[in-house]
């Protein structure tokens, strides 16, 4: 596995294998990886001749400072667990590469990106939204690899891809859990125990309201009732959204860990 830090080593790196019409996968990430991250780089071996992976704590998406000063970093051992996954290309450019001086352009995906995660972090999407934009342009994949953990985030990559006539596929893989059912992520290394087990009701009131939802009952307010039985934790959100299907969504606060997730239903 090479790693590089700037767009023009990207370049020269993918230079050869798009010349020989090899198949490009891009794996964007925030580093940290764990075994969403990985599943993402596992999807993209089996499908790609080469994959590239990104690691970029990207500072203009988190709307909160202590969010960004505690998110959690670890390049060595993400070089180690990359190249492990069998990924030719870690991309980990300093903040100055991707921001330089003067940088003033920014990809607004509209209305998607003012509901749910949007309403509740103003701005983060129009920061992811510029920085996949920027990553799909100096990488050049044929197909970028997010997951479905982040399903709102899927979706307003696919609606910047579709507007901006971008020409690469994305594919969306299934949310990788713990056996507890906890959709594993980089802040769940935040939960005491006690957290953790109260963080359970998140996954456990998105299947409820998935079973209601197939027996033809609210599956909002079936998933809320399991929530809001729940002393530990605060609701941000519980919701139905057709974001590439009929998705139910939730946030919670526990502690001072904001968590998210999602299924189909
Ligand atoms: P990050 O949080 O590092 O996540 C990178 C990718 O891993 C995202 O596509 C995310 O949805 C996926 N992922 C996280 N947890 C997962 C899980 N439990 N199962 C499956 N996939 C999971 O998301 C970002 O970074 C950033 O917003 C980024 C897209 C890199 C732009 O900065």
């Amino acid at each position: 596995m090479r790693l590089v830090r700037t767009v023009a080593e990207v370049r020269e790196a993918l230079a050869g294998p798009r010349g020989r019409g090899e198949r490009i996968g891009l794996v964007p990430t925030m580093g940290a990886f764990h075994a969403g991250h990985l599943a993402l780089m596992r999807a993209a071996r089996e499908a790609s001749d080469v994959v590239a992976v990104s690691l970029f704590v990207n500072p203009s998406q988190f709307t909160n400072a202590d969010d960004l000063a505690r998110y959690p970093r670890d390049e060595a051992q993400d070089a180690v667990a990359a190249d492990a996954e069998g990924v030719d290309l870690l991309f980990a450019p300093s903040v100055e590469e991707l921001y330089p001086e003067g940088f003033a352009t920014s990809v607004d995906p509209g209305e998607l990106a003012t509901v749910l995660e949007g309403a509740a972090r103003p701005g983060h999407f129009r920061a992811v939204a510029t920085v996949c934009t920027k990553l799909f342009s100096i990488v050049q994949p044929h197909v970028a690899w997010f997951g479905q953990k982040d399903a709102q985030q899927v979706a307003v990559v696919r609606r910047v891809v579709a507007d901006l006539n971008l020409p690469l596929e994305i594919v969306a893989v299934p949310t990788v859990r713990d056996e507890d059912g906890l959709a594993v992520s980089s802040r769940n290394a935040f939960l005491s125990p006690d957290e953790r087990a109260v963080s359970l009701a998140l996954p456990r009131a998105l299947e409820a309201g998935a079973n209601a939802h197939r027996s033809g009952n609210d599956p909002i307010a079936a998933a809320r009732r399991i929530l809001e039985a729940e002393p530990g934790l605060r609701v941000d959100y519980v919701d139905l959204a057709d974001l590439d299907g009929p998705t139910l969504l939730g946030a919670i606060r526990v502690g001072a860990t904001r968590l998210i997730d999602n299924v189909r239903v």
